[in-house]
């Protein structure tokens, strides 16, 4: 397999600067220290620096942003941006997240605009798609998701969607417990992929599709077994280093 698989952890709004230090401590003994894949962990941006500060060059894991502003300073209460992110040690942003799309009214535009933030302060973003479940039930999935993937995107060249990360999560699967099942995803990648390819060509064929909703210890070696899924985003199972050190593993197992 050509891309490397990618998993990354989203830990939401959980977590002191304390908590976070622990869990980077306890993780950094229970992850494989394998490097066929990429682990990402995204904590809330007040433990970045702290955890930044105990990483070293053998560490098998970078840190990403939850969230970023489009614009690089200025008059924004309460916002962070790419620039800051960077100074953090970040390496890749996570954009457009459902919790923000449904909780904080981010649009496709917004998406578009924080896309283009991250790629020109060098971060990889990592657009969050998918539909919920009102629009599944009303047979709408694939519409949703190419109407997300083509207005977030929009306007860019292959290069630059090159470097993007792609994260399909259902509404309806997210902290849930029901995950999509191993048929429902890959339908999804694969329609994913299709409209990369004939929106930008074969440029952008090692974009990652990673899945996300629901992935656990019980249904990630399974998921990580189809050849369309490049990986996965972690919520509830990532907060606990154990768990989410077993689902890195497994991971590992799948592409050694
Ligand atoms: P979950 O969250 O793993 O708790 O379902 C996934 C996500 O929101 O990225």
């Amino acid at each position: 397999m050509m891309r490397t698989r990618l998993i990354a952890g989203n830990w939401k709004m959980h977590k002191t600067v304390a908590e976070a230090v622990e869990f980077v401590n306890d993780f950094r003994q229970a992850m494989p220290s394998s490097t066929a894949i990429d682990i990402l962990l995204a904590p809330p941006f007040v433990s970045l620096f702290a955890i930044h500060q105990t990483m070293t060059a053998n560490d098998r894991f970078t840190l990403a942003g939850q969230n970023l502003h489009w614009e690089k300073e200025g008059a924004f209460t309460g916002e962070i941006s790419g620039p800051m992110l960077k100074a953090l040690g970040c390496t890749f942003v996570l954009v457009g997240h459902s919790e923000r799309r449904q909780l904080f009214g981010e649009s496709n535009a917004d998406v578009n605009n924080k896309v283009n933030a991250a790629l020109e302060h060098g971060l990889g973003p990592i657009v969050c798609i998918g539909e919920t479940l009102e629009e599944r039930d009303a047979g709408k999935t694939q519409a949703i998701v190419k109407d997300q993937l083509l207005k977030g995107l929009s306007g860019l060249s292959a290069e630059k969607v090159s470097k993007i990360t792609i994260a399909y999560e259902p509404v309806w699967a997210i902290g849930t417990g029901r995950a999509a099942t191993i048929e429902q995803a890959e339908e999804v990648h694969t329609f994913i992929r299709a409209t990369l390819t004939s929106e930008w060509g074969r440029e952008v064929q090692d974009v990652r599709i990673l899945y996300g909703g629901s992935v656990g210890p019980q249904n990630a070696e399974a998921l990580f077994g189809c050849a369309e899924i490049d990986g996965a985003l972690i919520g509830k199972a990532c907060l606990d280093p154990a768990t989410f050190a077993k689902i890195c593993s497994l991971a590992v197992s799948a592409s050694t």
